[in-house]
This record gives C-alpha cells, sequence and structure tokens, in this order.
C-alpha cells in the first residue's frame, strides 16, 4: 500500500482523530504501567484485551447459576442448553461461513484432532500430511501424532515446507509446485491462515483450488487469521478450520476454540468421527439411548457440555465486533495501521531492523515481526522496549513481534512505539 503517510506526532494523533473505529479502544481495559500510564500494547495476537462488557456477561450467567442453579440450563434468559448457538451466527460472520458451519467448543488442538480423526483418512497410497516446516509446535505434534496413530513414520509421512534459500516466507508458487510434484501422496494439507512466527499470511484460496485439483483435504490453523483477516472459509471450499478465542477474539486465557466444517461434509452424518453425546442430535439427546446420531453441521462434531463462563466472554466479544461492522472495517484499518508501522520503521529505524513479514499488505495482517541488526541485541532491545512500557513479545531464536491491533490500538502508538525503539537501538 503505497500511502502517502507523514512524519511526526502531530499526523498520528490527526490519523486517530479521523479513525472511525477509534472510539472502539474504549470498549476495553489496557493494562497500566507502574506510573499510571496506559501500556502500548501490541500482543493481542498473544492475548487480547478485556472488553469491558465482559465482566456483565459473565456475572449474568453467574447470577443464573445463583438463581436458578441446575434450572438455568432451561429456564431464565439465554438457558444453557442452547447456549453456544448464540454464537454460531457472529462466529460464522467472521469467518465467513453459514452458522450451521460453525461451532464453538474445546480449545485449538483438541478441535485439530477431531478434525483430523474425520478428515486424515489415510491409504497406504496417500497418506501424507503438508505442513510447513515451522509450524506452530502443537500443530506439529498433533500431526505427527496422526501419522503414527494410523501405522505412518512420521518422518516419512510428513512433507514439511521450507521457504525458499534467503527467503523467510513460502510463496504460493512454492506451494502449488511441490503439490505437483507430490499432491497425489499427500491425504491432508494443513496450513496456518496467518503464519505465527513470520505474519505471513497464507492465500487460502488458491492453495485449497491447488490441493483439491490434487484429490487432498484443506484445513486451516486459524489461530492468527480469526478476528484479524477478512475470511471466506464457506466460498474458498476450505475443508475444515479451527481457531482459538484468546488472541485477536479477546475472550480471555484459555478461552474455547471455534470450529469450521464445510457443509459439503457437515451434512453428511455417516462421516467417521469421534462422537459426544453435545454432538447428538437434540429432540433424542435426552432420551438417553445407545445409538449416536449426529446434529447435521459442525455442531455435530461437539463433544461435551461447554463451559458457560467462556461462552458468555466469546459473546461479548463477538458482540464488540458486531458492533465495529464485522472484520472488512477492522481490516481496512488494520492495513493502515501496520502500512503507517512499516512505513516508520523503514523510515525512522531503516536497515537496524529487518522485517521479515511481506511487503505486500495481502500476505499478511496486523502483525510485523522483525530482527534486529545492530550492535544491540534484540533481547536488550526488548527490555529496553518492555522498560518503557510497550508490550510486545519475543519468539526463539531472534523474531520481536509487533501487532497493532485495530479494535483498540492507536496510531499514536505505532508512532511512539517507532520513537522508543529507535530510543532503544
Ligand atoms: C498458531 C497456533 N496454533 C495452535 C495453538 C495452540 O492452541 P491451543 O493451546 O488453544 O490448543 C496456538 C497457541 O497459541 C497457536 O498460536
Amino acid at each position: 500500500m503505497s500511502e502517502p503517510f507523514q512524519p511526526g506526532r502531530d499526523y498520528a494523533v490527526a490519523l486517530d482523530r479521523g479513525d472511525p473505529l477509534g472510539r472502539f479502544r474504549d470498549e476495553f481495559h489496557v493494562p497500566k504501567r507502574d506510573n499510571g500510564e496506559e501500556e502500548i500494547y501490541f500482543v493481542g495476537n498473544s492475548l487480547g484485551l478485556l472488553p469491558r462488557r465482559t465482566a456483565s456477561y459473565v456475572q449474568e450467567e453467574l447470577e443464573k447459576w445463583k438463581r436458578l442453579a441446575v434450572k438455568a440450563h432451561f429456564d431464565g434468559e439465554n438457558p444453557w442448553l442452547p447456549y453456544h448457538e448464540l454464537l454460531a451466527e457472529p462466529m460464522a460472520r467472521l469467518v465467513g461461513a453459514s452458522p450451521t458451519e460453525v461451532v464453538t467448543m474445546n480449545s485449538l488442538t483438541v478441535n485439530l484432532h477431531l478434525m483430523m480423526t474425520s478428515f486424515y483418512r489415510p491409504t497406504r497410497e496417500r497418506h501424507r500430511i503438508l505442513l510447513e516446516d515451522h509450524a506452530f509446535p502443537s500443530d506439529d505434534y498433533a500431526v505427527e501424532s496422526q501419522a503414527a496413530l494410523h501405522g505412518f513414520d512420521p518422518a516419512e509421512a510428513l512433507v514439511r515446507m521450507r521457504p525458499r534459500d534467503g527467503k523467510h516466507t513460502i510463496d504460493t508458487e512454492d506451494v502449488a509446485r511441490l503439490l505437483d510434484r507430490d499432491g497425489e501422496s499427500i491425504a491432508l494439507v494443513l496450513l496456518p491462515g496467518v503464519q505465527y512466527y513470520t505474519g505471513q499470511a497464507f492465500d487460502m484460496e488458491a492453495i485449497t483450488q491447488l490441493a483439491h485439483a490434487k484429490g487432498c483435504v484443506v484445513g486451516f490453523d486459524l489461530a492468527h487469521a480469526a478476528g484479524n483477516l477478512v475470511l471466506r472459509l464457506h466460498d474458498w471450499n476450505v475443508d475444515f478450520a479451527v481457531w482459538c478465542t484468546y488472541k485477536y477474539l479477546n475472550s480471555g486465557p484459555g478461552s474455547v476454540g471455534g470450529c469450521f466444517v464445510h457443509e459439503r461434509h457437515g451434512l453428511q452424518r455417516d462421516l467417521p468421527r469421534l462422537a459426544g453425546w453435545w454432538g447428538h442430535d437434540k429432540e433424542s439427546r435426552f432420551r438417553m439411548e445407545p445409538g449416536f446420531r449426529p446434529i447435521p453441521g459442525a455442531e455435530g462434531w461437539q463433544l461435551s457440555n461447554p463451559p458457560i463462563l467462556s461462552l458468555a466472554a466469546i459473546r461479548a466479544s463477538l458482540d464488540v465486533f458486531m458492533d465495529a461492522g464485522g472484520m472488512e472495517p477492522l481490516r481496512e484499518k488494520s492495513l493502515r495501521l501496520t502500512a503507517y508501522l512499516e512505513w516508520l520503521l523503514h523510515g525512522e529505524i531503516g536497515d537496524a531492523v529487518e522485517i521479515l513479514t511481506p511487503g505486500d499488505p495481502r500476505q499478511r495482517g496486523c502483525q510485523l515481526s522483525f530482527r534486529v541488526k545492530s550492535d544491540v541485541s534484540g533481547r536488550t532491545v526488548l527490555e529496553k522496549l518492555e522498560a518503557s512500557g510497550v508490550t510486545c513479545d519475543w519468539r526463539e531464536p531472534d523474531v520481536i513481534r509487533v501487532a497493532p491491533v485495530p479494535l483498540y490500538n492507536r496510531y499514536e502508538e505505532v508512532h511512539r512505539f517507532v520513537e522508543i525503539l529507535r530510543g532503544a537501538l
């Protein structure tokens, strides 16, 4: 994006003043430093901030527990039995799906296993799994264990893609070439929507098409994409996807995850799966009879009755997203906010940092990842940033990640961050 930005703090303040989403910062609790100033919180990619309204949503459920106890499953406003259904519509909007294609349940890695149980159906000829070499470790372990469960040697079954020599990120062309060569032996392609380390956004639509053309199933880990990018999972024809809600979806530490199953599969009741009573046909669930009959759609993969307090926090957060108009306006601001950060880094910091995240805004979310290239070590820079009130994070071996989040971060914070970084260097 060749945005004509200008230097100086006043310009940043003017951008904030003209920001139609600026008021949403007041919807959040921003942590404060010992001196009472608000932190520059750039780790919404790790744990999103607490929305102010969450306390009342959770309190409402505590009150129901207090007043109605077990009867709250059926009585009062928003009974617990169908409570998760309240989340389906807004969650579906955020990921570009129909409400029956999404469900909020478990956590990301659990959902990944549930999805692979149904969608990784290897044969001797086609049993390999394509993932990236630097996949988030939980995905790596999950995939290895699935291959081993099916009796395959993970060392042979896992195809780990690396960026080309001299590059930090994987091109769609590289995926295409690999699928062209090995696609017939690959059962599952599992890639991130946004890569946690580099911040690269994959072209999910193109990859899905390429993989389907070779007969592979395609799943995405959207931990860093949900609430960050505009997603169209249904239209892109993605087979399944999983995500968490504690990062960009601001729903609290360890909060319940999200899961997408394309309706092509969700409506097939005979798909093999790990079953539990919460996925069973709602009409007959409480007859307590043997004989599992799945609910059509993603809900049919539920196992247990869900933690209502956590769902209440997710509901509060999704309501904030809906009030902000969904992902489109947020992404529009995000593109500008991150482009401004990149522009300032290039102009004010120059070669003292190397940005790993793609320069093409279509290939990234809000996060920029960089390495320090100066006499001061990256670790020291991070410590200095923290001492000056910036909260960002470090990923081994040497990367600092910063994620200005459009719902609550300001242009002025981006400006101040770069000033502090320049001082630290
Ligand atoms: C990209 C990615 N995948 C998977 C996970 C694991 O999530 P969970 O602990 O909810 O299973 C995380 C957690 O941060 C993540 O960032």
